[in-house]
């Protein structure tokens, strides 16, 4: 009888609980850290892998007290640490590299962070090349592409498998038209489609239930430049942190969601995407449905007003430059 039970409960978990390692690259930073957190306290995860060149064992450690089921483990920059850290993944979230103080641009951080991505990249290609890779370290309009570069030359390029991390800005978007309108935030569903930076960013509130405010240049202002406040508030000290790691886990969960079978699962993110190649630029945000394999289905941009297509013409401007800065940072430094 109690034989009996202990098989069936067996049976039961193996079948209920897929095994899922997710491990955090720059675990121990502003973002690394909570958004760790957030995923030790995310019962889909059973792995949680944090690597950082600095710190991340004591973060590990850290967490690792915190009564969820997952195990934690710590990696610092030894020989094998990051390969360790990333043999087995199914997500990797990548929020290594430096933030933006006040008066920088994302494109500011290119000449850091470029080289991190692609170092980091490189290792996720030879260590868990089937992963879902996600990237928050900016300027995710030039860091996904250079992660997509360093897979092509590879030959493990996935385009169902790479995601830049652009949840933030539909979360702010949402927020600051509740806090407008007097709604509430889990009510505002706000598109937001383009690239991660600046006038990249473009919501389309003419599809929300606010299409008034699609002609409200201070509200798409405030949804354009966000993260300025944030690094002004800072005062130097960074940018956004922890709202980013809630973004960030978000689209974890997503994905994790997608993957244990659910359907239906839509997250904004900046992908390999069909809906502007004609026009030379191969990624962009908009709404994508996920599914085991990453990538299910990029849904269409829908119909924009006359405004909105202003916004994503200036959009696609820079975003081809952005790009295009990746793709060419690669193949002078591979
Ligand atoms: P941070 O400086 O607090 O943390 C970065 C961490 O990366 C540090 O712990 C550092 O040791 C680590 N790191 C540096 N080089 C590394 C390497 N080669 N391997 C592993 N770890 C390494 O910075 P924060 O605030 O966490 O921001 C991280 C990145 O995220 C920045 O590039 C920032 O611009 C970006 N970001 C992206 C957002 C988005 O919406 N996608 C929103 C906010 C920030």
């Amino acid at each position: 009888m109690f034989a009996a039970a202990r098989i069936q409960r067996r049976a039961f978990s193996a079948s209920a609980r897929q095994l899922s390692k997710v491990t955090v690259l720059g675990a121990a930073g502003g973002i690394g850290q909570p958004l760790s957190l957030l995923l030790k306290l995310n019962p889909r995860v059973t792995e949680l892998s944090l690597y950082d060149i600095r710190l991340a064992p004591g973060v590990a450690a850290d967490i690792s007290h915190i009564n969820t089921k997952s195990t934690v483990t710590g990696y610092g920059p030894s020989a094998t640490g990051l390969s360790d850290a990333l043999k087995g993944s199914e997500i990797v979230l990548i929020p290594a590299g430096v933030p933006r103080k006040p008066g920088m641009s994302r494109d500011d951080l290119f000449n850091t962070n470029a080289s991190i991505v692609r170092d980091l990249a490189k290792a996720c290609a030879e260590n868990c090349p089937e992963a879902n890779i996600l990237i928050i370290s900016n300027p995710v309009n030039s860091t996904v592409p250079i992660c997509a570069e360093v897979f092509k030359a590879r030959g493990v390029y996935n385009p169902k498998r790479l995601f830049g991390v652009t949840t933030l800005d539909v979360v702010r978007a949402s927020r600051f038209v509740s806090a407008l309108k007097g709604t509430d935030p889990v009510d505002e569903n706000i598109t937001v489609v383009g690239g991660h930076s600046g006038v990249t960013i473009v919501p389309l509130f003419s599809q929300s239930s606010h299409p008034d405010l699609s002609s409200n240049s201070e509200i798409i202002n405030r949804v354009q430049f966000g993260g300025d406040e944030v690094v002004k508030a800072k005062d130097g000290a960074g940018s956004a942190t922890l709202s980013m790691a809630m973004a960030g886990a978000r689209m974890a969960e997503s994905l994790l969601r997608a993957a244990q079978g659910e359907k239906g699962v839509v997250e904004p993110t900046f992908v390999d995407s069909p809906l502007y190649k004609d026009q030379g630029i191969d990624f962009f945000s908009s709404k994508v449905e996920l599914g085991p394999n990453g990538v299910e289905k990029i849904l269409p941009i829908g119909k924009v007003d006359a405004n909105e297509e202003k916004l994503i013409e200036a959009c696609l401007t820079d975003l081809k430059k952005n790009i295009e800065k990746g793709v060419t940072f690669v193949a002078k430094s591979p």
